[in-house]
């Protein structure tokens, strides 16, 4: 198993773990990686592209002050195998590697069940806030609320 930075070539590679994943994100998050606002995590296990996900030196707008993780994404036929775990746990290295003593991310609290219950087993926890939209996917509105995990 592989973790490392998406490049410019990964076009391909990205939509094999989403399809749907669309070129425009692509290239803004290559952007904010160039710009080091972020780092685009590709996981791949034999050489074979798995699981990605957004890590945010800026954190999000409710949480500018600690690191965020934005859209998680496992290969469908690929999950529950601790794919999502490892980058999170690899997420969570980077952070505390740069000094950082908390990471956090938004999940769907009600829709979302399955990703919530992975997060809050790895520690992850409610900030308090109240549920917020996070984000209009195809014209629904994506609730989210912010769990967050202390770094030791
Ligand atoms: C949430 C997500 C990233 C988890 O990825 P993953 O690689 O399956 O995660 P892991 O294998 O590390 O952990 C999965 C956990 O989900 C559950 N799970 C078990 N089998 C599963 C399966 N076939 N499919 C989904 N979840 C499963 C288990 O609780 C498992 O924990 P375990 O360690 O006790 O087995 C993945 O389901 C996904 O891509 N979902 C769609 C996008 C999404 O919702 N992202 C999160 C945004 S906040």
């Amino acid at each position: 198993m592989n973790i490392r930075l998406a490049t410019k070539f990964d076009n391909e590679s990205l939509k094999k773990i989403k399809s749907f994943l669309d070129n425009k994100t692509i290239e803004e998050r290559l952007k904010k990686q160039e710009d080091r606002k972020a780092e685009f995590l590709i996981l791949e296990d034999e050489g074979e592209p798995i699981s990605y996900v957004l890590l945010k030196w800026e954190g999000k707008k409710t949480h500018p002050e600690y690191l965020d993780m934005e859209d998680l994404y496992t290969k469908e036929e690929l999950r529950g195998k601790g794919y999502a775990t490892s980058l999170i746990k690899e997420c969570e290295k980077r952070a505390k590697e740069r000094g950082y003593n908390k990471i956090g991310l938004a999940v769907n609290p009600d829709k979302n069940l399955n990703a919530r219950e992975l997060y809050e087993k790895l520690g992850y926890k409610h900030d308090g806030g109240k549920p917020y939209v996070d984000a209009v996917y195809n014209g629904v509105e994506d609730w989210v609320i912010d769990l967050e995990k202390d770094l030791y």
